[in-house]
């Protein structure tokens, strides 16, 4: 069981929502595992951490780029390898469960998202206060689109 970590907040509500219902999700993924680990559950929950992580990331590139935050190309990279090696983990996961460490896999997962969280995804706040009018206006939007994304 991990906990929220109110020090990752953000201060921008649909980010901070987002990335706690990542953890969420994440929790989700390691109750399986600590009830015994079924492999069609697990293949369920890594699935539904990656679609809403994809979401969250269209979500926080949308906010990035609509203020013109200037390291955006480099956030973008992170993201991409998050969402790279997710595909290869349902890839792998879908051939052979056996041979895949969930274990080792969640706390990777969880030791990604702190340090993004904490570090790339803090970069770009003062960016975003400074226009935190277009980002509430925006973020209606991004709320709204929300269960397209899940
Ligand atoms: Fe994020
Ligand atoms: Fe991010």
């Amino acid at each position: 069981m991990i906990y929220w970590d109110p020090k990752l907040e953000t201060g921008i509500a649909v980010i901070d929502e987002d990335h706690k219902t990542l953890f969420g999700l994440l929790n989700a993924l390691l109750r399986i595992i600590d009830d015994g680990e079924k492999a069609d559950d697990a293949a369920l929950a890594i699935a539904a951490l990656n679609d809403y992580a994809t979401g969250h990331f269209k979500r926080e590139e949308a906010l990035m780029l609509l203020c013109g935050y200037p390291g955006q190309d480099r956030h973008e990279r992170d993201h991409n390898a998050f969402r790279q090696g997710m595909k290869s983990l349902q890839h792998l996961f879908s051939i052979n469960a056996g041979m895949v460490n969930l274990r080792g896999v969640s706390d990777f997962l969880l030791n990604w998202l702190q340090q993004h969280i904490a570090v790339s995804d803090r970069a770009y706040v003062p960016k975003m206060q400074e226009s935190s009018a277009l980002i509430a206006k925006a973020s209606e939007n991004l709320i709204s689109c929300t269960s397209f994304d899940l």
